[in-house]
Protein backbone atom coordinates (compact mmCIF):
# COMPACT_ATOMS: atom_id res chain seq x y z
CA UNK A 1 0.00 0.00 0.00
CA UNK A 2 1.36 3.74 -0.77
CA UNK A 3 2.50 5.63 2.03
CA UNK A 4 -0.31 7.48 3.90
CA UNK A 5 0.09 10.88 4.81
CA UNK A 6 -1.54 11.33 7.86
CA UNK A 7 -3.86 14.00 9.26
CA UNK A 8 -4.98 14.31 13.08
CA UNK A 9 -8.80 13.71 11.75
CA UNK A 10 -8.13 9.81 10.55
CA UNK A 11 -11.29 9.19 8.71
CA UNK A 12 -12.41 7.21 5.90
CA UNK A 13 -14.55 9.60 3.84
CA UNK A 14 -16.53 9.62 0.46
CA UNK A 15 -17.02 12.92 -1.06
CA UNK A 16 -19.50 13.93 -3.71
CA UNK A 17 -19.36 10.38 -5.25
CA UNK A 18 -21.19 9.33 -8.28
CA UNK A 19 -21.41 6.14 -9.86
CA UNK A 20 -22.98 5.31 -13.58
CA UNK A 21 -23.18 1.81 -14.59
CA UNK A 22 -24.63 1.43 -18.24
CA UNK A 23 -25.71 4.98 -18.60
CA UNK A 24 -27.65 4.93 -15.10
CA UNK A 25 -27.05 7.02 -12.14
CA UNK A 26 -26.91 4.57 -9.55
CA UNK A 27 -25.03 7.14 -6.89
CA UNK A 28 -25.65 10.36 -7.45
CA UNK A 29 -23.84 12.87 -5.39
CA UNK A 30 -23.16 11.01 -2.24
CA UNK A 31 -21.04 11.99 0.94
CA UNK A 32 -20.51 10.15 3.70
CA UNK A 33 -17.97 9.27 6.67
CA UNK A 34 -16.49 6.04 8.13
CA UNK A 35 -14.72 7.17 11.45
CA UNK A 36 -12.43 5.85 13.96
CA UNK A 37 -14.55 4.69 16.90
CA UNK A 38 -18.05 5.36 15.60
CA UNK A 39 -20.69 2.56 13.73
CA UNK A 40 -22.06 4.72 11.12
CA UNK A 41 -25.75 2.59 9.79
CA UNK A 42 -26.25 2.23 6.12
CA UNK A 43 -29.59 2.33 5.55
CA UNK A 44 -32.42 2.45 2.43
CA UNK A 45 -34.69 -0.05 0.21
CA UNK A 46 -33.18 -2.48 -1.53
CA UNK A 47 -31.37 -1.05 -4.80
CA UNK A 48 -30.82 1.97 -3.33
CA UNK A 49 -26.96 1.88 -4.01
CA UNK A 50 -26.09 0.53 -0.35
CA UNK A 51 -23.63 -2.10 -1.40
CA UNK A 52 -21.99 0.34 -4.54
CA UNK A 53 -21.38 2.67 -1.62
CA UNK A 54 -19.68 -0.02 0.13
CA UNK A 55 -17.87 -0.47 -3.03
CA UNK A 56 -16.77 2.62 -4.24
CA UNK A 57 -15.26 3.44 -0.63
CA UNK A 58 -13.14 0.41 -0.43
CA UNK A 59 -12.08 1.57 -3.78
CA UNK A 60 -12.61 -2.11 -5.42
CA UNK A 61 -15.46 -0.10 -7.56
CA UNK A 62 -14.52 3.05 -8.67
CA UNK A 63 -16.59 5.73 -8.79
CA UNK A 64 -17.56 7.92 -11.92
CA UNK A 65 -17.00 10.89 -9.88
CA UNK A 66 -15.64 11.66 -6.71
CA UNK A 67 -12.99 11.71 -4.24
CA UNK A 68 -12.42 8.74 -1.49
CA UNK A 69 -10.30 10.33 0.81
CA UNK A 70 -8.48 7.85 3.21
CA UNK A 71 -6.33 8.85 6.28
CA UNK A 72 -5.98 12.55 4.60
CA UNK A 73 -4.69 10.80 1.33
CA UNK A 74 -7.08 11.40 -1.24
CA UNK A 75 -8.21 9.01 -4.12
CA UNK A 76 -9.92 11.48 -6.83
CA UNK A 77 -11.86 10.08 -9.59
CA UNK A 78 -12.21 12.59 -12.76
CA UNK A 79 -14.48 9.67 -15.02
CA UNK A 80 -14.92 6.82 -15.80
CA UNK A 81 -11.51 5.54 -16.92
CA UNK A 82 -10.30 6.64 -13.00
CA UNK A 83 -8.81 3.78 -11.44
CA UNK A 84 -5.94 3.13 -8.96
CA UNK A 85 -4.49 0.04 -8.76
CA UNK A 86 -3.64 0.21 -5.14
CA UNK A 87 -6.22 -1.42 -2.57
CA UNK A 88 -6.52 -0.48 1.13
CA UNK A 89 -6.85 -3.94 2.41
CA UNK A 90 -6.95 -4.65 4.80
CA UNK A 91 -6.73 -1.46 6.88
CA UNK A 92 -10.38 -0.82 4.66
CA UNK A 93 -12.21 -4.47 4.97
CA UNK A 94 -15.76 -5.48 3.52
CA UNK A 95 -17.71 -8.20 4.09
CA UNK A 96 -19.44 -8.13 0.70
CA UNK A 97 -22.90 -8.78 0.80
CA UNK A 98 -22.30 -12.24 -1.26
CA UNK A 99 -19.10 -13.36 1.47
CA UNK A 100 -17.31 -14.31 -1.46
CA UNK A 101 -15.91 -17.34 0.65
CA UNK A 102 -13.73 -19.76 -1.67
CA UNK A 103 -15.48 -22.76 -2.20
CA UNK A 104 -12.51 -24.95 -2.56
CA UNK A 105 -10.99 -24.09 0.83
CA UNK A 106 -12.37 -25.48 4.03
CA UNK A 107 -14.31 -22.53 6.16
CA UNK A 108 -11.22 -22.78 8.75
CA UNK A 109 -8.74 -22.33 5.63
CA UNK A 110 -10.48 -19.32 4.49
CA UNK A 111 -10.16 -17.60 7.92
CA UNK A 112 -6.65 -18.38 8.30
CA UNK A 113 -5.38 -17.80 5.10
CA UNK A 114 -5.71 -13.68 4.54
CA UNK A 115 -4.36 -13.61 8.12
CA UNK A 116 -1.15 -15.61 7.25
CA UNK A 117 -0.73 -13.40 4.24
CA UNK A 118 -1.49 -10.29 6.61
CA UNK A 119 1.01 -11.71 9.09
CA UNK A 120 -2.04 -11.37 11.42
CA UNK A 121 -1.63 -12.45 15.10
CA UNK A 122 -4.00 -15.68 15.58
CA UNK A 123 -4.32 -15.79 19.55
CA UNK A 124 -7.71 -14.46 18.66
CA UNK A 125 -9.02 -17.14 16.46
CA UNK A 126 -10.33 -19.89 19.03
CA UNK A 127 -11.99 -16.91 21.27
CA UNK A 128 -13.68 -15.49 18.21
CA UNK A 129 -14.46 -18.93 16.68
CA UNK A 130 -15.76 -20.14 19.70
CA UNK A 131 -18.50 -16.78 19.97
CA UNK A 132 -18.97 -16.70 16.40
CA UNK A 133 -20.75 -20.53 17.32
CA UNK A 134 -18.34 -21.76 14.37
CA UNK A 135 -16.43 -24.29 15.24
CA UNK A 136 -18.41 -27.51 14.55
CA UNK A 137 -18.01 -26.12 10.57
CA UNK A 138 -14.23 -25.29 10.55
CA UNK A 139 -13.45 -28.09 8.66
CA UNK A 140 -16.63 -27.76 6.72
CA UNK A 141 -16.56 -26.54 2.79
CA UNK A 142 -18.95 -23.17 2.64
CA UNK A 143 -21.23 -25.12 0.33
CA UNK A 144 -21.86 -27.13 2.84
CA UNK A 145 -22.99 -24.40 5.10
CA UNK A 146 -26.00 -22.72 6.11
CA UNK A 147 -26.35 -18.73 5.26
CA UNK A 148 -25.76 -17.93 8.59
CA UNK A 149 -23.23 -20.24 8.97
CA UNK A 150 -21.31 -18.40 6.01
CA UNK A 151 -21.95 -15.26 7.33
CA UNK A 152 -20.15 -16.02 10.61
CA UNK A 153 -17.55 -17.37 8.94
CA UNK A 154 -16.80 -14.22 6.78
CA UNK A 155 -17.06 -12.47 9.50
CA UNK A 156 -14.67 -14.01 11.81
CA UNK A 157 -12.32 -13.65 8.94
CA UNK A 158 -12.43 -9.97 8.39
CA UNK A 159 -13.00 -9.26 12.56
CA UNK A 160 -9.36 -11.30 12.81
CA UNK A 161 -7.76 -8.72 10.00
CA UNK A 162 -8.18 -6.46 12.59
CA UNK A 163 -8.90 -3.59 10.37
CA UNK A 164 -9.09 0.25 10.58
CA UNK A 165 -12.44 0.88 8.72
CA UNK A 166 -14.64 -2.32 8.80
CA UNK A 167 -17.53 -2.23 6.20
CA UNK A 168 -20.30 -4.55 6.72
CA UNK A 169 -22.83 -5.15 3.62
CA UNK A 170 -25.63 -6.69 5.03
CA UNK A 171 -23.76 -9.82 7.32
CA UNK A 172 -26.68 -10.34 9.73
CA UNK A 173 -29.93 -10.62 7.65
CA UNK A 174 -29.57 -14.72 7.78
CA UNK A 175 -28.80 -14.47 11.72
CA UNK A 176 -30.69 -15.84 14.06
CA UNK A 177 -31.67 -12.95 16.73
CA UNK A 178 -29.48 -14.47 19.42
CA UNK A 179 -26.88 -13.98 17.25
CA UNK A 180 -26.83 -10.34 15.93
CA UNK A 181 -26.79 -10.34 19.63
CA UNK A 182 -23.66 -11.53 19.83
CA UNK A 183 -22.19 -9.77 16.33
CA UNK A 184 -23.43 -6.45 18.16
CA UNK A 185 -21.24 -7.01 21.10
CA UNK A 186 -18.47 -7.65 19.00
CA UNK A 187 -18.82 -4.55 17.08
CA UNK A 188 -19.23 -2.29 20.17
CA UNK A 189 -16.00 -3.90 21.63
CA UNK A 190 -14.13 -2.80 18.45
CA UNK A 191 -15.72 0.71 18.05
CA UNK A 192 -13.91 0.84 21.64
CA UNK A 193 -10.66 -0.05 20.41
CA UNK A 194 -11.22 2.75 17.90
CA UNK A 195 -12.22 1.07 14.86
CA UNK A 196 -14.73 2.92 12.17
CA UNK A 197 -17.21 0.97 11.43
CA UNK A 198 -19.86 1.31 8.53
CA UNK A 199 -23.05 -1.22 8.98
CA UNK A 200 -25.45 -1.86 5.95
CA UNK A 201 -28.67 -3.13 7.38
CA UNK A 202 -32.30 -3.51 7.55
CA UNK A 203 -32.26 -4.49 11.38
CA UNK A 204 -33.28 -0.87 12.41
CA UNK A 205 -33.18 -2.05 15.51
CA UNK A 206 -29.66 -2.99 15.32
CA UNK A 207 -28.95 0.14 13.74
CA UNK A 208 -30.21 2.06 16.98
CA UNK A 209 -28.85 0.14 19.72
CA UNK A 210 -25.18 0.19 18.43
CA UNK A 211 -24.99 2.88 15.82
CA UNK A 212 -23.88 6.46 16.51
CA UNK A 213 -24.99 7.63 13.19
CA UNK A 214 -26.94 7.40 10.25
CA UNK A 215 -26.79 7.68 6.49
CA UNK A 216 -30.29 7.01 4.67
CA UNK A 217 -30.13 6.53 1.21
CA UNK A 218 -33.22 6.05 -1.40
CA UNK A 219 -32.54 5.85 -5.29
CA UNK A 220 -28.54 6.40 -5.23
CA UNK A 221 -29.75 10.08 -3.41
CA UNK A 222 -28.87 11.03 0.36
CA UNK A 223 -32.56 11.82 2.06
CA UNK A 224 -31.03 12.11 4.96
CA UNK A 225 -28.48 11.69 7.83
CA UNK A 226 -27.26 12.16 11.05
CA UNK A 227 -27.13 11.02 15.14
CA UNK A 228 -28.66 7.85 15.39
CA UNK A 229 -31.54 8.85 17.71
CA UNK A 230 -33.19 11.00 14.51
CA UNK A 231 -34.43 7.59 13.47
CA UNK A 232 -37.08 8.41 15.97
CA UNK A 233 -38.17 11.98 14.70
CA UNK A 234 -37.07 11.45 11.23
CA UNK A 235 -37.55 14.51 9.12
CA UNK A 236 -38.03 13.40 5.74
CA UNK A 237 -41.00 11.97 5.13
CA UNK A 238 -38.98 9.74 2.92
CA UNK A 239 -37.22 8.15 5.62
CA UNK A 240 -40.54 8.56 7.91
CA UNK A 241 -42.44 6.18 5.06
CA UNK A 242 -39.52 3.47 5.18
CA UNK A 243 -39.51 3.44 8.57
CA UNK A 244 -43.17 3.05 8.89
CA UNK A 245 -43.13 -0.57 8.07
CA UNK A 246 -40.21 -1.67 11.33
CA UNK A 247 -42.57 -0.66 13.82
N1 LIG B 1 -22.73 -4.25 -11.93
C1 LIG B 1 -23.94 -3.74 -12.09
N2 LIG B 1 -24.52 -3.69 -13.31
C2 LIG B 1 -25.75 -3.15 -13.47
N3 LIG B 1 -26.49 -2.62 -12.49
C3 LIG B 1 -25.96 -2.66 -11.24
C4 LIG B 1 -24.67 -3.22 -10.98
N4 LIG B 1 -24.43 -3.08 -9.66
C5 LIG B 1 -25.51 -2.49 -9.12
N5 LIG B 1 -26.43 -2.23 -10.08
C6 LIG B 1 -27.72 -1.59 -9.86
O1 LIG B 1 -27.49 -0.49 -8.99
C7 LIG B 1 -28.58 -0.32 -8.09
C8 LIG B 1 -28.06 -0.32 -6.68
O2 LIG B 1 -27.58 -1.61 -6.36
P1 LIG B 1 -26.97 -1.97 -4.95
O3 LIG B 1 -25.86 -1.03 -4.67
O4 LIG B 1 -26.66 -3.44 -4.96
O5 LIG B 1 -28.18 -1.64 -3.97
P2 LIG B 1 -28.48 -2.16 -2.49
O6 LIG B 1 -27.20 -2.70 -1.95
O7 LIG B 1 -28.97 -0.95 -1.75
O8 LIG B 1 -29.54 -3.19 -2.59
C9 LIG B 1 -29.56 -1.44 -8.39
O9 LIG B 1 -30.57 -0.94 -9.22
C10 LIG B 1 -28.71 -2.46 -9.13
O10 LIG B 1 -29.48 -3.21 -10.02
MG1 LIG C 1 -26.79 -4.54 -1.21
Amino acid sequence: MQKIILKDNYMLEGKNIYKQINGSEILNNISLNVVPSKISCLIGPSGSGKSTIINCLSLLTPPSKGVVTLNGQDFSFENEKSSYSIFPYPLVTVVFQGLFLFPHMTNEKNILLPLQEHNKDLSNFDILVDRLKIREVLNKYPNECSGGEKQRVALARQILLEPQYLLLDEVTSALDLETVNTVAEILVEMRNKGVGILLATHMINLAKTIGNDFYFIDKGIMIESGNISRLNTPETERLNKFLQIYI
